[in-house]
C-alpha cells in the first residue's frame, strides 16, 4: 500500500456529525444579522497581497509571516485572504458603494487563511462569521454591532466577557507611540528580545508580551486611552452607554492590543475562558480610515469577525437539529430495485426526506438499517404489494404503491 496524504498541518476536515453544530451557527448569525438588516457578500478566496499590506499593515505579524501568498501565473502576487475587512472595503470601493444609502451593512462567511502554530482554536484554514457597517462614524453603529455579536453568543450558549477599549484617531496614535517608543527605550534592557527587536516597528506588540519581564515594564507604559481627545472619550463614552442601556456588561481594557492596523476609536474582543491562551472568540472595531487608504473617498466603518470553531469551542452545548428521515424504502427482490428508486424519488419531490437500500442488504439487514438512520416507517416492496411499516409502533399495513407519499403525508404529525 502506499503512503496515505494527511490533510495539511493546522487543517482540519469537517465530518457530516460535526456540521449540524456548525451549520447552528451560522443558522443564528444568518437570523441575528439579517435581523438588524445586515445583507451578505462574498469575496473572493484570493485577493491581490497589496490589499493586505495596505490595510491590516506590513508590521503585523499576520503580514509579516502568516500570509499564503504566491505568484498567479502572471507575475501578480496574491495572498489567500486573512482576514475579510479589507476585501469587503475593497469590494465597496469597486461597486461604488458610497453611492447607496449609509451605513451600508454587510455580513460574511467562509474560509480565512494565517500560517499560525496550529493548537487548540487556532488552524491554518478556519472559518469567520464577519459583519461589517461602513459609511457612518455613529457611535450606535459600533454599540448595535457589538450587541449583535453578544446575541450571537447568547444564542450559541457561548459565554464570552467583553473587553473594550479606544485607539483615538491616527494623530493621537502617532503622538502617543512616540511616548511609547521613548518609554520602552528607557526600558530596554528589561525587555524581551523580542519586543525589544520591534520597538520602533510595532510598539503597541509590547502590550501582547507573554515574559515576565515585559509584562512588569508593560504594567507602568503611558497608556493609549489616557492621551484621547475629547471627541474620541465623548464617542467612546456614547458606545458604552448603549451597551449599558442594553444590560451588556464590558470590561475597559486600555491595554487591548488588535493584531491588525487599521483600527481606529472603538476595539473590542470577546473572550471565553473554555479557549484557553486562544481566548479571542470574536473581536473587531471602528477603521474609520481604511476605506480611503484603499482609494476610495473618506468613509467611517465598524466591524467584527468570529471563528465559527472558536465559537463552538466556546458554546457549552452543541446544538444539534435533528434531521428526520420520513420514509425509507426497503425490498424483498433486487428486482424491486427500480421501484424502490421511484418511490423513493416520488416521495422526495412531495418535500420528505426519503432513502432507498443502496447496499444489496437482506431485507432482515434493511430494516436494520432503516432502524439506524432512524425512519419513521418503511415501505417494503414485495410479490404481495407494499407494506408500510411504523418504525414507532411497529405496526404494519398494505398499500398500494402510488398512494405510498400520501400515506407517509397523512401518518406526519400535522399531515
Ligand atoms: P481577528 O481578531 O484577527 O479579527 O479575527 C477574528 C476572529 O477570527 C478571532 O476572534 C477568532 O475567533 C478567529 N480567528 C482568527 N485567527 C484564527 C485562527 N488562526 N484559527 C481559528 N480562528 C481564528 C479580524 O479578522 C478582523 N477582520 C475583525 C474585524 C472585522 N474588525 C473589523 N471588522
Amino acid at each position: 500500500m502506499s503512503e496515505r496524504t494527511q490533510a495539511p498541518r493546522g487543517t482540519f476536515d469537517v465530518l457530516p456529525d460535526e456540521e449540524p453544530a456548525r451549520e447552528a451557527i451560522v443558522r443564528e448569525a444568518q437570523r441575528i444579522l439579517g435581523s438588524a438588516g445586515y445583507r451578505r457578500i462574498e469575496t473572493p478566496i484570493f485577493e491581490a497581497t497589496e490589499l493586505f499590506a495596505r490595510s491590516v499593515g506590513e508590521a503585523t505579524d499576520i503580514v509579516r509571516k502568516e500570509m499564503y501568498t504566491f505568484d498567479d501565473g502572471g507575475g501578480r502576487s496574491v495572498t489567500l485572504r486573512p482576514e475579510g475587512t479589507a476585501p469587503v472595503c475593497r469590494a465597496y470601493v469597486e461597486h461604488g458603494m458610497h453611492k447607496l444609502a449609509q451605513p451600508v451593512k454587510l455580513w460574511y462567511l467562509g474560509p480565512f487563511f494565517r500560517r499560525e502554530a496550529p493548537q487548540k482554536g487556532r488552524y491554518r484554514e478556519f472559518f469567520q462569521v464577519g459583519a461589517e457597517a461602513l459609511g457612518s462614524d455613529d457611535p450606535a453603529v459600533d454599540a448595535e454591532l457589538i450587541l449583535l455579536l453578544a446575541d450571537l453568543l447568547d444564542a450559541i450558549g457561548a459565554s464570552a466577557r467583553l473587553r473594550l477599549s479606544s485607539l483615538g484617531t491616527p494623530d493621537t496614535r502617532a503622538a502617543y507611540r512616540e511616548r511609547l517608543t521613548a518609554y520602552l527605550r528607557e526600558h530596554e534592557d528589561e525587555l524581551s528580545p523580542d519586543v525589544r527587536e520591534r520597538i520602533d516597528l510595532n510598539p503597541l506588540r509590547a502590550f501582547d508580551a507573554s515574559d515576565r519581564g515585559t509584562q512588569r515594564v508593560m504594567a507602568r507604559a503611558p497608556r493609549l486611552f489616557d492621551a484621547l481627545n475629547d471627541d474620541d472619550r465623548e464617542h467612546f463614552e456614547a458606545v458604552t452607554a448603549m451597551l449599558d442601556d442594553a444590560d451588556l456588561r464590558w470590561e475597559l481594557d486600555p491595554s487591548l492590543v488588535r493584531g491588525l492596523d487599521y483600527y481606529t476609536r472603538t476595539v473590542f474582543e470577546f473572550e471565553s475562558p473554555e479557549l484557553g491562551a486562544q481566548s479571542g472568540v470574536g473581536g473587531g472595531g471602528r477603521y474609520d480610515g481604511l476605506v480611503e487608504k484603499l482609494g476610495g473617498p473618506p468613509t467611517p466603518g465598524c466591524g467584527w469577525a468570529a471563528g465559527i470553531e472558536r465559537m463552538l469551542l466556546a458554546a457549552a452545548a452543541q446544538p444539534t437539529p435533528v434531521d428526520g428521515v420520513d420514509l425509507f424504502v426497503a425490498f424483498a427482490k433486487p428486482h424491486y430495485r427500480r421501484e424502490a428508486m421511484r418511490i423513493a424519488n416520488e416521495v422526495r419531490q412531495a418535500g420528505l426526506h426519503a432513502q432507498l437500500e443502496l447496499a444489496g442488504r437482506s431485507l432482515k439487514g434493511q430494516l436494520k438499517q432503516a432502524d439506524r438512520i432512524g425512519a419513521r416507517y418503511v415501505a417494503i416492496l414485495g410479490d404481495e404489494g407494499a407494506q408500510l411499516k411504523d418504525m414507532e409502533s411497529g405496526e404494519q399495513h398494505e398499500v398500494e404503491v402510488g398512494a405510498l407519499p400520501a400515506a407517509v403525508l397523512r401518518q406526519r404529525p400535522g399531515g
